[in-house]
């Protein structure tokens, strides 16, 4: 037996209460056996005749959104943006509504989660509401699915803003509110009416402290883009990260600071991260990491000191403790330090967390330089350190030397396929040996 959607004539050997192809919400009906059924002809269509997929797009206004989003909002898609609660995310959508205004779009922006003053204080705070374009934003405070899609047909806006899917509840699905048939029927309904419409929808989505999309997981299938944002809460820096685009590559990388006026582009994170940086302090090292396709450099830093008190101090922000451990066993066993007698602090500068292996040469130059209080000067250094204490090669090494180039950085400490590396030739080509 083969179950079909009645929209889009999916088939399934198995029985959904949903279309996982469109996303429609009513229940696969039990179809005929596909493989016993002559059917009807479809057309075809030459593969020469299809148009190229560029969707006409349109600009939000604000350069590093609409990057992520591959060049702007698609007509009659949906985007979700999902991030930690306290991250952002209403701050820079209402940014971005009042940014499409500026371009002469209409935007309605449905809060269930804030009246219409907190969000109208919030708009005036960031200089949202001066000039007329300030009209072409329209609040509705409410909860209600049905009254916001009665709305939006009503309306017809350019941009639908939803903030957020996990507090608006529709009459026609059971459950609580932000219980998964909830968000499922909320998420279905958006996507048939940006379709039917034409217009752009952006649902806001919190994320549980592990980074899961939790609820909003079920919509990551059925919408055209995925967004995340992400961030120190202690600090001012905040990423916006493509998940999933349908219209666009993924892995793009936007960069924001949030401050008293809200969210602002950072231009040149290499810069901004590198502003404060002196290569003639011993314990400093520019590190040039890859996100997504673009590299930034960041400034690693650490800071290492004799110490009596056993065990000794660790204490590492930004990149992974454990590789720290690991890196330090490997510089008292090839680098001829003494790990057991330092406290070791290790810092990224600017908040910025590291995930990539590629950061372990230039954690381990940092603690010896610091140790031994030689400065490294104007150095960038890249490689993942083995436990034999090879340094091995990393992707983008282009990308890193160019990047390292451009702001200004005289030598590079890398392995390449015509220089091996090990961390005593690493210490030595940096001058600690
Ligand atoms: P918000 O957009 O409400 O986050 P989310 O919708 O993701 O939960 O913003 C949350 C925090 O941002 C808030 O606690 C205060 C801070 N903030 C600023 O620092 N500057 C500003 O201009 C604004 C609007 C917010
Ligand atoms: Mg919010």
């Amino acid at each position: 037996m083969t179950y079909r959607c009645s929209s889009c004539n999916y088939h399934s050997g198995k029985w959904m209460g949903f279309c996982p192809s469109c996303g429609d919400d009513t229940p696969l009906l039990e179809g005929p056996d596909r493989s016993r059924t002559a059917g009807v002809a479809a057309n075809p269509i030459p593969l020469g005749s299809i148009g190229d997929g560029n969707e006409p797009r349109s600009q939000i206004g604000i350069g590093e959104l609409d990057r992520v989003l591959g060049g702007g909002l698609v007509r009659g898609s949906v985007v979700l943006l999902g991030g930690e609660p306290g991250i952002g995310k209403s701050t820079l959508l209402l940014q971005a509504a009042a940014a499409s205004a500026r371009q002469g779009r209409q935007t309605l922006v449905a809060t269930a989660e804030e009246s219409a003053e907190q969000v109208g204080l919030r708009a005036r705070r960031l200089g949202l509401t001066d000039g007329h374009e300030a009209d072409r934003v329209l609040l509705l405070p409410d909860d209600d699915l049905d009254r916001i899609i009665a709305t939006a047909v009503e309306v017809r806006p350019d941009l639908l803003v939803i903030d957020s899917i996990q507090t608006v509840n529709s009459r026609d699905a059971d459950g609580g509110q932000g219980g998964p048939a909830q968000i499922r029927e909320c998420g279905s309904r958006l996507l048939r009416l940006a379709k039917q419409q034409q217009l752009a929808v952006m649902l806001i989505g919190h994320v549980n402290k592990d980074g899961n999309l939790a609820g909003p997981k079920l919509l990551e299938h059925m919408v055209d883009v995925v967004l995340s944002f992400e961030g120190d809460p202690d600090h001012g820096l905040r990423v916006l990260r493509t998940l999933k685009n349908r219209f666009g590559p993924t892995h793009l990388v936007g960069m924001f600071e949030m401050n008293g006026e809200g969210l602002k582009e950072v231009a040149d994170p290499s810069r901004t991260f590198l502003a404060d940086w002196r290569g003639e302090v011993p314990g400093t090292v520019v590190f040039p990491a890859v996100e997504g396709r673009r590299s930034i450099t960041v400034e690693v830093q650490a800071l290492a000191n004799v110490t009596v008190i056993s065990p000794p101090r660790r204490s590492v922000r930004g990149v992974d403790q454990n590789r720290v451990h690991q890196l330090l066993a490997v510089l008292g066993r090839h680098g001829g330090l003494r790990p057991s007698q330092m406290d070791v602090y290790v810092n990224v500068v600017g908040g910025w967390r590291i995930d990539e292996p590629a950061c372990d040469l230039p954690v381990a130059l940092a603690i010896a330089s610091s140790f031994l209080e030689v400065p490294l000067g104007g150095v960038a250094a890249w490689g993942e350190i083995g436990l034999a204490g090879e340094v091995r090669q990393v992707p983008f090494r282009l990308r890193r030397e160019e990047e390292a180039l451009r702001v200004g950085v005289e030598r590079v400490i890398a392995p390449s396929p015509d220089q091996r590396l090990d961390v005593p030739t690493a210490l030595l080509a940096a001058g600690l040996w």
